[in-house]
C-alpha cells in the first residue's frame, strides 16, 4: 500500500512510518509521496491520452510555483513533465533539475529585465505575455541581446473560477491577461516588432477551480478569437490552456478529468495547435503532509488548544486563505475523539490551523500531520519569528530521502549586516 496509509496503527508515507521520519529528521518536516505524484501525473496524462490523438498530446508544463524542490522537479521530469516558471529562480531550479530550456514556459504579469535575459539566453519555449507594456519590454530586451523571443498572449476571458477570490485570476478586474480587443492589438503590434514572434494564446482562470464548468466557458472564448486572428493574417500555432485543477482538502467536488479532456478535444483540438497545460497543485498537493509534533495541550474555559511545533510561517494557507487542511494523528489513531483549536507557536492569533476540530485525543510529544500540504506549502514558508524553514523528505518506493535539510538558524542570522554607523 502506498501513499499515506495506516500500517499497524501508525500513519506511513509510501510504507515508511512517519514516526521513523520524525525520529530521524525532526519536526516540522514536509513529507512527500512519490507514489501519489506519479498517480496524479498518470491520471492527468492518461485522460489526455484517451481523448486526444497521439500527435496532439498536450505538453504538461508542471507549474513549479506549487512545489519547487529540485528533487520534486526532477521526479516529475522523469515522468514526462515539462515546466512552467514565474521567475528567474524557478528557471534555475528547472535547469538544475535537468529540464531542457526548450521545455520551459515563462509566465507572470511582470518579468524583470534580468529574468527575460536569463530565459532568452537559456532558450525557453515561450513567454506568456500579459500586457502591451510587457510586450514592448520583452521586444526591447530581446533586441538588446540579439536573441528573438517567442511569445503567446494571455487572454483574460472574464470568467470567475478560482477556489477563493485571492486565487481567481480570470475576471476582468483581475491583474492577469488582456481582453479580446487587446489581443488583436497585441498581435498587430507584435507583427511590427523585429525581436519577437507571436505564436498563440494562453488562458489560466485560477487555482483550485471549484466551478469546473468555468474551464469550458473559458475554452469556448478561444475559437472565435483564433479564427479572427488567422483571418487577420496572424499565426496561431500554440494554445496554452493553463492549470487550476482542484484537489481534495475536505469534501470538494473534483473535476472529472475525462470531461475536461473531452472539452479540450471538442473545443481546443479542432484549432489544430500545439496544446500546453500548466498543472501545479493537482500533481503535488495531495502528495505531501506537514509532519508536526504536539508541544502542549493547553486547556482553557473556552477551548482546548493543541499547540504544535508547526506554524503559519511553515504553512500559510489556513491563515492567508482560511484554507481547510485535514489533520490526523500519526499514532494512537483509535483514541477517543476530542475538539481542539490547533495552533502554532507564533505570536499572533492568526497562527491558527483550525478551530473546534474533532480529532483523536493527543498529548505532548505525539505526532500529527497536516494533510494536502504538498502544494503551496514549503514554497510559501517564511522565516517569520526567525523560525528556520522545515526539512523536506521525498519517499520513493519505501525509502525516505532528505531533499532539503532543516534550515540552520545561524544561516538566517548570517545574512544580516550590522553597518558601521560611526
Ligand atoms: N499557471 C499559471 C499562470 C498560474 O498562475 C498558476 C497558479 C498555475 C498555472 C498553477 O495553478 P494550479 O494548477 O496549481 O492551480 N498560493 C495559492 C495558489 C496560487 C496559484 C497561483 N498560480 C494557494 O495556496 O492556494
Amino acid at each position: 500500500m502506498s501513499g499515506f496509509t495506516e500500517i499497524k496503527g501508525v500513519l506511513n508515507a509510501d510504507n515508511v512510518p512517519l514516526t521513523e521520519i520524525a525520529a530521524a529528521y525532526g519536526t516540522p518536516t514536509y513529507v512527500y509521496s512519490a507514489h501519489v505524484m506519479k498517480t496524479q501525473y498518470e491520471a492527468l496524462a492518461g485522460a489526455m491520452k484517451c481523448a486526444l490523438p497521439a500527435d496532439k498530446q498536450p505538453i504538461l508544463c508542471y507549474a513549479c510555483k506549487a512545489n519547487s524542490n529540485v528533487a520534486v522537479l526532477s521526479y516529475l521530469r522523469s515522468l514526462g513533465a515539462s515546466l512552467e516558471i514565474v521567475s528567474e529562480g524557478e528557471l534555475h531550479r528547472g535547469l538544475a533539475a535537468g529540464f531542457k530550456a526548450s521545455q520551459i514556459v515563462s509566465t507572470g504579469v511582470g518579468k524583470q529585465r534580468r529574468e527575460i535575459i536569463a530565459c532568452l539566453k537559456a532558450g525557453i519555449h515561450q513567454f506568456n505575455v500579459e500586457s502591451l507594456p510587457e510586450l514592448e519590454h520583452i521586444n526591447n530586451v530581446a533586441g538588446d541581446i540579439g536573441i528573438k523571443a517567442t511569445v503567446v498572449f494571455r487572454l483574460n476571458p472574464n470568467v470567475a473560477g478560482g477556489g477563493n477570490t485571492k486565487i481567481s485570476t480570470g475576471r476582468k478586474r483581475d491583474k492577469f491577461g488582456i481582453n479580446e480587443q487587446t489581443v488583436y492589438k497585441a498581435f498587430d503590434r507584435a507583427a511590427q516588432m523585429d525581436n519577437l514572434d507571436a505564436v498563440g494564446l494562453s488562458v489560466h482562470i485560477g487555482s483550485q477551480v471549484s466551478t469546473v464548468e468555468s474551464f469550458k466557458t473559458a475554452f469556448e472564448k478561444m475559437p472565435s478569437i483564433v479564427h479572427n486572428l488567422r483571418d487577420q493574417g496572424h499565426t496561431v500555432s500554440r494554445l496554452d490552456i493553463g492549470g487550476g485543477f482542484p484537489i481534495i482538502y475536505k469534501d470538494e467536488k473534483l473535476l472529472d478529468l475525462d470531461h475536461y479532456a473531452q472539452w479540450v478535444r471538442d473545443i481546443i483540438l479542432p484549432l489544430d495547435t500545439q496544446i500546453i497545460m500548466e498543472p501545479g497543485r493537482y500533481l503535488v498537493g495531495n502528495a505531501g503532509v506537514l509532519l508536526t509534533e504536539v508541544l502542549h495541550v493547553k486547556e482553557t474555559e473556552e477551548t482546548d488548544f493543541l499547540i504544535i511545533d508547526s506554524a503559519m510561517n511553515d504553512l500559510i494557507r489556513p491563515t492567508l486563505y482560511d484554507a481547510y487542511h485535514g489533520i490526523e494523528a500519526v499514532q494512537n489513531r483509535d483514541a477517543a475523539e476530542h475538539s481542539y483549536d490547533v495552533v502554532g507557536p507564533i505570536c499572533e492569533s492568526g497562527d491558527t490551523f483550525t478551530k473546534g476540530r474533532i480529532l483523536t485525543q493527543m498529548k505532548e510529544g505525539d505526532l500529527a500531520v497536516i494533510k494536502s500540504a504538498g502544494a503551496y506549502g514549503f514554497c510559501m514558508a517564511s522565516n517569520y519569528n526567525t523560525r528556520p524553514l522545515p526539512a523536506e523528505i521525498l519517499v520513493h518506493e519505501g525509502k525516505a530521502h532528505l531533499i532539503c535539510p532543516r534550515q540552520d538558524v545561524h544561516e538566517i542570522i548570517a545574512r544580516d549586516i550590522i553597518p558601521d554607523l560611526g
